[in-house]
């Protein structure tokens, strides 16, 4: 009877899959804050593409850690670059038998870690940051990607890119909005899995944990630029705001599972603390259950598999 009555079901088709891909590995390498995680070389990063299709999934969303990083985030707009190439890679693999994304934020690529490029006195220029966004979209639309996903949070992001995206023909190339994307101590594992060499936090650019109001903001402009689809992220400590923000919007809305949400269960399940696959299962359904369509969650494979 409860099968026959729950409001809420989970479907292989509703997760995303993040990949790491890191240009001077020879094999996958795990990730200590993140068991079961790698970081792929271009052919393993291939083959967790096809068989993230063959489980399934509704989405990949590639990340990748350049050979080497500078100011400007150079290898980001390199059409060489190893984003790119793992991009064609996997489009290769899989066509569009699943929504094949990519990460369209500098923070992988500069040397200090910031999402934008910085001004002499050390904060992050937002305008001069789109430029950059701006080109890196267009290689990354050329290189294969489906979907964009803008998570660097610089203001205007979504309209300036889906302008350039347009001006270079990629009219079909669409865009992901990370639109409330908070400053959070959950990403903490992420940033060791690209490894990050951020100093400081994003705090000028990224939403306060203490507000919604913002985010909504945030999330209306962002659909009004043209985004085809809003991001709210972390997703467990922010329930609220995903459910405020399908509320509000008409556009699918997904939530990101992050590093931190993924680690403190797997550590947890470790230690025998937690019921490992119970735990899983029940934060994903929170996550469906305060509306949103779309998860991305390192446990995407495993979990459509398992449904
Ligand atoms: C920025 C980006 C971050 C994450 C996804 N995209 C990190 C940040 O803002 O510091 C975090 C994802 C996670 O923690 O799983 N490119």
């Amino acid at each position: 009877m409860r099968r026959l009555v729950a409001q809420t079901r989970l479907h292989p088709a509703d997760f995303i899959l993040p990949l790491f891909i890191k240009e001077t590995v020879e094999e996958p390498t795990p990730i200590a804050s993140m068991p079961g995680v790698l970081q792929h070389t271009l052919s393993s990063a291939r083959k967790a593409a096809a068989e993230a299709v063959a489980d399934g999934v509704g989405g990949v969303m590639l990340y990748a850690v350049p050979a080497v990083k500078d100011a400007r985030g150079s290898a980001g707009t390199d059409p060489d670059g190893i984003l790119q190439r793992a991009l064609a890679e996997v489009r290769a693999e899989v066509g569009d038998a699943t929504v094949v994304m990519s990460d369209l934020c500098l923070d992988e690529f500069t040397d200090h870690g910031h999402c934008g490029v910085l001004r002499a006195d050390g904060s992050v220029d937002n305008d001069a940051t789109l430029e950059r966004y701006a080109e890196m979209a267009v290689r990354q639309a050329e290189a294969g990607a489906h979907m964009l996903g803008t998570s660097g949070m610089m203001d205007g992001q979504v309209g300036f890119v889906r302008r350039a995206l347009d001006a270079a023909g990629f009219q079909d190339t669409a865009i992901l909005a990370y639109s409330a994307k908070y400053a959070s101590a959950f990403y903490g594992p992420f940033r060791d899995a690209v490894e990050s060499s951020l100093q400081g936090d994003r705090r000028t650019y990224q939403q306060d944990p203490a507000n919604a109001l913002e985010s909504l903001r945030e999330v209306r402009l962002d659909v009004e630029e043209g985004a085809d689809m809003v991001m709210v992220k972390p997703a467990l400590s922010y329930l609220d705001i995903v459910r405020q923000v399908a509320d509000l919007v008409d556009v699918p809305v997904a939530a990101y599972q992050v590093s931190g949400e993924y680690a403190m269960v797997e550590a947890a399940a470790a230690n025998g603390w937690l019921d490992r696959e119970r735990t899983i299962l029940e934060t994903l359904t929170s996550v469906r259950r305060a509306g949103a369509t779309s998860i991305l969650t390192y446990w995407a494979a495993e979990v459509a598999r398992a449904l």
